[in-house]
């Protein structure tokens, strides 16, 4: 088969190095990929440039397409394909709003009791700031649409609550989009990610992100600095909850409103003191949750995607070995950073994803995730111990790493 991978960040270069292992592939095809990706053939197009990709697509007779990133979705990739004839997974623009819009989200969990924080929908500055006034900290703000994990502010003082709102409402920073502020909730978070097809829902292993940029989780909220899986702290009955109260209900709410879901459904998740809560849906893999999770997965991913789409069972099967992993980030992230410094130190044999790197010769620092290094182990603490190893060999003027991942559960 040949298989076309769309996005070019650390979680398509897991997707590809799974693919990869797949007896039932020939070639791999990535659009436009980056310079980890070895063994894939490179198409020097947009993840956005629809046309583009399924023209590509139908003249290299693909046989199915895989999608990475939520700006592809969002804008239709797999109506398009579809329309075209073409196998693609993912889901169509009308289910991928699961993730484009917020109060869309949050109007299905309130629908359907799905245990979330309770919130409210403001379209401008003055009834926001009222709200504020009326309801104190500690709230959390969140600009309605595609903010690439930046446009959530958890405001524990009334200082950055009135920040975000000015931020959000008056500025030009994130656009015209309305403002949901919720309710505060309070756990340790996980993320749940599951392939889905209509009512059918096969959870992968949890995982755990580590969304600020420092350590001892203070900072500003990244895209994800480090991750690991599985996590302990999270019971094997909070996980049964969780798919038998939330992912299920929701892909079953998506088909009853005419948004049937297929492709990966990720439910970002709280464990609070009433049980698992949603954060947020994404309508995709997360990274770097996926770089943590694929490693794991022992059936073939090509063969799980197919059984997907031919409403099978995949019946997936998960390796005992522990993941943690550890983002390389430019100096400055997520706020503005330089590019095109050189990282020497890479090597191909450890699991080295590249998020953001670019290569004339030498690898160079591309953006403000760059690299995502993990480590296996039969503990978390080995797998720690490995993933430092390998990044204590990068070297690199701009780049800074948190060095408390797995902190929750690693002594
Ligand atoms: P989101 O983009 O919605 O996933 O939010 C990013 C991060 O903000 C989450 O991973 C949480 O750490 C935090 N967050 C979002 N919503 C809440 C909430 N209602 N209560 C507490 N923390 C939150
Ligand atoms: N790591 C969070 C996300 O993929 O949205």
């Amino acid at each position: 088969m040949n298989i076309l991978i769309i996005g070019r960040g650390g979680r398509e270069h897991a997707i590809a190095c799974k693919v990869l292992q797949s007896k039932r592939v020939s070639k791999v095809f990535v659009a436009p990929g980056n310079p980890g990706m070895v063994g894939c053939e490179f198409v020097d197009i947009n993840e956005t440039d629809i046309d583009a990709l399924a023209k590509f697509a139908k003249e290299k007779n693909i046989d199915l397409t895989i999608v990475g990133p939520e700006s592809s979705l969002v804008i239709g990739i797999v109506d398009a394909f579809e329309k075209m004839g073409l196998k693609i997974f993912g889901p169509s623009k009308k289910a991928s709003i699961i993730e484009a819009s917020k109060q869309y989200a949050k109007e299905l969990m309130e629908k359907h009791n799905t245990p979330t924080a309770s919130h409210k929908t403001f379209s401008d500055y003055k009834s926001a700031k009222e709200f504020l006034d009326r309801k104190g900290v500690p709230l959390v703000i969140k600009y309605d649409g595609l903010a690439a994990g930046k446009g959530v502010v958890v405001a524990l003082d009334i200082e950055s609550a009135e920040t975000a709102l000015v931020d959000m409402f008056l500025d030009t920073k994130y656009g015209k989009g309305s403002v949901v502020i919720e309710d505060y909730l309070e756990g340790p978070e996980f993320s749940l990610m599951a392939f889905v097809d209509g009512e059918n829902v096969y959870p992968m292993e949890i995982a755990q992100d580590h969304k600020r940029a420092y350590d001892g989780d203070l900072g500003p909220n990244t895209g994800g600095m480090g991750a690991y899986s599985p996590v302990p702290i999270i019971s094997e009955e909070a996980i049964r909850e969780s798919i038998e109260f939330i992912m299920k209900p929701v892909a079953k709410a998506m088909v009853d409103d005419g948004r049937s879901f297929r492709g990966i459904l990720y439910g970002g998740l709280m464990l609070t003191k009433s049980g698992p809560m949603v954060i947020e849906f994404n309508a995709r893999f997360g990274d770097p949750e996926t770089e943590v999770v694929l490693p794991r997965l022992e059936n073939d991913l090509i063969q799980v995607m197919l059984d997907i789409m031919d409403g099978v069972d995949p019946l997936l099967k998960w390796s005992d070995k522990q993941t943690l992993g550890v983002v390389l980030a430019s100096t400055g992230y997520p706020g503005s950073y330089e590019k095109g410094f050189e990282i020497t130190g890479l090597s191909n044999d450890s699991m080295i994803y590249h998020m953001g790197t670019s290569f004339d010769g030498d690898y160079k620092t591309n953006g403000g995730r760059v690299l995502f290094v993990v480590g296996e182990g039969d503990t978390l603490a080995l797998a720690k111990q490995n993933a430092y190893k390998t990044v204590e060999n990068i070297k690199c003027d701009n780049l800074f790493y948190r060095k408390d991942i797995g902190y929750q559960v690693i002594k």
